[in-house]
């Protein structure tokens, strides 16, 4: 009897205890609230729901953009890096001294480099003579004229740049180069040709031949450039000779001469076509963006001016 009444109490705890797990699978209590908590409906999302990725970041990452990451690291032959340069220093370091100057020639960069460039192209030969009184109105006596002359004079700026190119040329060795001829009138290249061909003449030249031989020395009166107040003749020597361009000091002012907006005039090789012997010693302002344009191109002022004419 004991056996019977076991069992039936075993088989009334087997049957509470299905009972209640079967009604764990239905619900769940939320710990939090202890509210019932009913799985929501998950769906896939679809092209339209994904936000576009931010192109610097994503997510918490910063990822750089490759189109606009750059290094500004130079690496050296030794295979060091250098320091970065900025833009702003590099520039700056341009506009300060593009061209290597020794001298800090800034203060005469506006006139070496003229903001018209075109302003000082004139081209004065037998060909395009000036009149008579011709005489430009912006004369400046010049500081490097020879201690023996009286004063001689340019135009502004051509006198400006002259004081750099001086100034440059001392820092750079020449010794002793000083102005003797500058802005020349009208009358005072009469007075100059004609005295020469007297004294050609003296020598048993008749005045045909005379004239015919100094003409390729000296301009006829109205065919200079030294009256457009542009042309300066300076060397080291007691007169101008050939014989200058034999020196340091006239190969240093040839090859440097258009950094500071003067074109050798009269060349060796150009006496064709310019009409006048070789002048070491005759320079002719044009300012910094043609007379580099003439150094680089080896041309004389007439050649430049067909160049121009034709690639304009
Ligand atoms: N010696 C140059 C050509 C002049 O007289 O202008
Ligand atoms: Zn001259």
């Amino acid at each position: 009897m004991k056996f019977i009444r076991t069992a039936a109490l075993l088989i009334a705890a087997f049957t509470l205890l299905c009972a209640a797990l079967t009604s764990c699978d239905i619900t769940v209590p939320d710990e939090t609230t202890g509210t019932t908590y009913v799985s929501p409906v998950i769906t896939s999302p679809t092209p339209e729901t994904i936000a576009p990725l931010d192109p610097i970041t994503d997510g918490e990452t910063t990822v750089p953009d490759e189109t606009v990451t750059e290094t500004t690291a130079e690496i050296t032959t030794e295979g060091t890096t250098a320091p970065p340069v900025t833009e702003s220093e590099t520039t700056t370091k341009a506009i300060e001294n593009p061209l290597g100057f020794k001298v800090d020639l800034s203060a005469y960069e506006k006139y070496m480099d003229p903001a018209d460039k075109d302003a000082y192209l004139i081209l004065v030969n037998p060909s395009n003579p000036v009149g008579k009184d011709y005489k430009p109105t912006d004369l400046e006596p010049l500081v490097d004229t020879r201690s023996d002359r009286s004063k001689r004079y340019m135009r502004l700026y051509a006198a400006m740049s002259l004081e750099a190119f001086l100034k440059e040329a001392r820092a750079n060795g020449c010794k002793n180069v000083t102005v003797t001829s500058a802005y020349r009138s009208y009358d005072s290249q009469k007075e100059i040709f004609d005295g020469d061909v007297e004294k050609l003449m003296k020598k048993g030249y008749s005045k045909e031949e005379a004239i015919a031989i100094e003409r390729k020395d000296t301009a006829y009166p109205g065919e200079s450039e030294h009256q457009t107040g542009l042309a300066v003749d300076m060397h080291n020597m007691s007169s101008a000779q050939q014989a200058f361009a034999n020196t340091y000091e006239a190969q240093w002012l040839a090859e440097n001469c258009w950094k500071f907006g003067f074109i050798l005039r009269y060349m060796p090789d150009k006496e064709d076509i310019t009409t006048y012997v070789y002048e070491p010693w005759h320079f002719r302002y044009v300012g910094r963006y043609h007379a580099q344009r003439i150094y680089e191109l080896h041309m004389c002022l007439e050649e430049y001016i067909e160049y121009l004419e034709n690639n304009p």
